[in-house]
């Protein structure tokens, strides 16, 4: 109980957060009737209980299924704001946000759009409580590699709030190297890189992302396990990993929480960091994930800081704004 107050109280940075996937039911329902949007739930209830996945793509079909409901620059002004102040309560003082522009254009939002609500409101918390943000904007990688060059091109003019690009949706199948040409041309354009790697797919694909995409940091990683030197590799080169526990268990990435690989992360001294992925759709923010993994596994006081800490030394805020948190 103490050891969960103590993480609950302590400063932290969220840096594995699809904004689509802090889609609350709630906010889900609201949205279907404002913006008259067909769902094929009738209540909160129905929707919530839509929520049990046994793998991966169970849990996308629902996922995009669910982001349908945002369709004006108000609406993912709303969704922000309403993850930026969930995040406050949890003592979250820095988040850096994944949204995935290809499932808005792809059903005729606009990039202008989406990314005109999110930016909005990450200015107002920065105003208003101070907290800071970066956005990530992903690539949907069942998605031909053509398609994310156009997602590129249409940042264009938004590449000063950008921070960098990253990788998701459907990995097996979807190796990073897929996406060698545009994580290049990201980087040449001074963005960051960061992929989902190892949750499903393989350490190989793990491997593709450190040496193809030449990725800043890794979210998930979890698979990384299975190969020694490929762990090796990564704790000498202080790889920060952004593990999600209560995603692995709802995903089924591993089989009880008493499973999970975050503690043996920390012993193998791989800066591992706690975060919700997607909170609405797994079942909590950052304090739930950091409840679970306390009450499930031996992490000591030391530990729980040290995740607090690795959540900032693994951000992509400057030196001096890291000094200045820890
Ligand atoms: N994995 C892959 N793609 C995703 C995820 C995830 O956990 N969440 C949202 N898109
Ligand atoms: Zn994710």
């Amino acid at each position: 109980d103490d050891l969960i107050a103590y993480a609950q109280a302590l400063p932290k940075a969220e840096l594995h957060l699809h904004i689509e996937g802090s889609l609350e039911p709630e906010m889900l329902f609201k949205l279907a009737q404002r913006n008259k949007v067909d769902i094929p739930f009738k209540s909160v209830e129905e929707i919530r209980a839509a929520y049990e996945f046994s793998n991966l793509q169970d849990f996308l079909d629902i996922y995009y299924q669910g982001m349908n409901v945002l369709r004006t620059e108000e609406d993912f002004f709303d969704l922000t704001m309403a993850y930026l102040n969930r995040a406050r309560a949890d003592n979250v003082r820095h988040a850096e946000i994944f949204f995935d522009p290809q499932g808005h254009t792809e059903r005729g939002v606009s990039f202008d759009t989406a990314i005109s609500g999110i930016v909005t409101a990450l200015s107002m918390a920065k105003a208003q409580f101070g907290m800071t943000a970066k956005l990530i904007m992903c690539f949907l990688r069942h998605l031909p590699e053509e398609d994310a060059f156009k997602t590129l091109e249409q940042a264009e003019n938004w590449l000063d709030r950008i921070e960098g690009v990253g990788l998701d949706s459907s990995e097996v199948g979807h190796p990073p190297s897929k996406f060698e040409r545009v994580f290049k041309a990201a980087r040449e354009r001074g963005l960051k890189t960061v992929a989902h790697a190892g949750e499903e797919g393989p350490p190989d694909y793990v491997h593709e992302a450190l040496d193809l995409l030449a990725v800043d940091r890794l979210d998930h990683g979890n698979r990384s396990l299975e190969d020694d030197a490929l762990t090796a590799r990564l704790a000498k080169e202080e790889m920060t990993l952004t593990v999600c526990p209560l995603s692995n268990l709802k995903l089924c990435v591993v089989d009880a929480m008493t499973a999970h690989p975050l503690k043996r992360m920390l012993d193998l001294d791989l800066r591992a960091t706690v975060n919700s992925d997607d909170p609405s759709y797994f079942g909590g923010y950052v304090s739930d994930n950091f409840k679970a993994v306390i009450e499930a596994l031996p992490l000591t006081r030391e530990d729980v800081k040290t995740l607090a800490k690795n959540s900032f030394l693994g951000s992509f805020l400057s030196e001096g704004e890291k000094r200045a948190q820890l």
